[in-house]
C-alpha cells in the first residue's frame, strides 16, 4: 500500500470568504487574509491499494456517507491528477471539535491533499497543492502555505493563497473563546450559496476587495490596530450578509454578542484586543503575545465561555511519519 501522512492546521481568516465568483471550482468573491493557527492541528494519513471502495474514518468513527462522499470526489481529483484508480484508506484526527466555526474543513482538505498527492507519487508545488485543496474546501487553500497567507483569483481564474509573511514575522496570538462546540447548523457551504440573497452582499465584496492592502499592510507592519479594525469590521460585514440572505442564517448566540461586548469594553479600557468570527458561534480574540494570558484569564471568566484556546501563527501542511493507525 502507497500510504503518506500529512499535518495541516485551520486558519482564521481576517478578510474572510464568503460567497462564491464560482461556487463549482470555489473561486471565492473576494480575495481574503488569513493566519494559520499552530496549536489546532489534523493529522490524516491516505493509503492506496487494492480495496473495494474509499474507506474513511475520522477521529476512530467512519464517516457519515456524505463526509464520505466529500472525501473521494476529493481523492478523485488526485487520481485523476495521477492517473491511477486506486481505492484508498483514509484515517484522520484532529484535536478539536468539527463544525463548530473553527475550519476544521481547512486543516482536513489541506491535510488531505498534501497525503494523497504524496501516496500517489505526486510532487506537486504550493500553488498547485493549495489550488487542489481549494477545491476540497475553499479556505483549504490558505492553509498549505505558512504563516499570514492571501488568497487571490488571477485574470485567467487560476487561484491559490501564498504566504505574505512567515509565523515569526508577529508574536499574534488567537485566544478562542468557545461558547459552543456544537455542530453548527447551516454549513459554511449553505452559507456561500445563499450569500448573494443578500443585499449587503455586493457592498461587502466590495469593501473586503478594497481593504485588501490594507490588510496586507498592516500584517507587514505589525499594526495590531490596523489589522484589528479591518478583521472587525469584516467579520460583522460577513455575518450581517449571512443574517440578512434568505433563508436568513444567524451564527451568533447571546454568548457569543457577551464576549464581542466584553473585548470593546476592555478595548476601550486600555487593553489591545480585537475579535473576530467565522461561521459558528465561538469568537477570536486578536492580541500580541504579551497580552495573550491576561486575554485568555478575562475570556475564561465570562459567563456562557466553556474554554479558551490560544493559537499562535503556525506552519503550513507538512508530512509526517506517525501515521494515524
Ligand atoms: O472554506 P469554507 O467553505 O469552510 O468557508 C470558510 C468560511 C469562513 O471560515 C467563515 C471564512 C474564511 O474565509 O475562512
Amino acid at each position: 500500500m502507497h500510504r503518506a501522512t500529512a499535518i495541516a492546521h485551520p486558519n482564521i481568516a481576517f478578510i474572510k470568504y464568503w460567497g462564491h465568483a464560482d461556487a463549482a471550482l470555489h473561486l471565492p468573491a473576494n480575495p481574503s487574509v488569513s493566519m494559520v493557527l499552530d496549536c489546532l492541528q489534523t493529522r490524516t494519513t491516505v493509503g492506496f491499494g487494492a480495496l473495494r471502495g474509499d474507506e474513511v474514518v475520522i477521529d476512530g468513527v467512519p464517516a457519515s456517507p456524505a463526509a464520505r462522499v466529500r472525501v473521494s470526489e476529493h481523492l478523485d481529483r488526485v487520481r485523476a491528477l495521477a492517473g491511477i484508480d486506486l481505492r484508498a484508506r483514509v484515517r484522520s484526527e484532529s484535536n478539536f471539535a468539527a463544525g463548530a466555526g473553527l475550519a476544521s474543513s481547512a486543516s482536513a482538505f489541506a491535510a488531505l491533499t498534501l497525503a494523497a498527492t504524496v501516496a500517489l507519487g505526486l510532487d506537486l508545488s504550493l500553488e498547485q497543492l493549495s489550488a487542489l485543496a481549494r477545491l476540497g474546501s475553499g479556505s483549504a487553500c490558505r492553509s498549505i502555505p505558512d504563516g499570514f497567507v492571501e488568497w487571490t483569483v488571477q485574470p485567467d481564474r487560476s487561484s491559490t493563497a501564498h504566504s505574505i509573511a512567515p509565523p515569526e514575522h508577529w508574536t499574534l496570538c488567537d485566544c478562542i473563546a468557545l461558547v459552543s462546540t456544537r455542530h453548527k447548523e447551516v454549513s459554511s457551504i449553505g452559507g456561500h450559496e445563499a450569500a448573494p440573497s443578500s443585499p449587503l452582499h455586493t457592498a461587502r465584496v466590495r469593501d473586503a476587495t478594497l481593504q485588501l492592502p490594507a490588510c496586507r499592510r498592516a500584517i507587514e507592519q505589525r499594526n495590531l490596530v490596523a489589522l484589528g479594525r479591518i478583521a472587525e469590521r469584516d467579520a460583522v460585514m460577513m455575518h450581517a450578509v449571512a443574517m440578512t440572505s434568505a433563508p436568513p442564517i444567524y451564527y451568533w448566540t447571546a454568548e457569543t454578542m457577551r464576549v464581542v461586548r466584553a473585548v470593546v469594553e476592555w478595548r476601550q479600557a486600555g487593553l489591545p484586543v480585537y475579535y473576530t468570527i467565522d461561521a459558528g458561534p465561538n469568537v477570536h480574540c486578536l492580541c500580541e503575545t504579551a497580552y495573550g494570558d491576561e486575554v485568555q484569564r478575562r475570556l475564561a471568566s465570562l459567563p456562557g465561555v466553556e474554554q479558551v484556546l490560544v493559537a499562535c501563527p503556525g506552519s503550513g501542511a507538512r508530512l509526517t511519519d506517525d501515521h494515524v493507525s
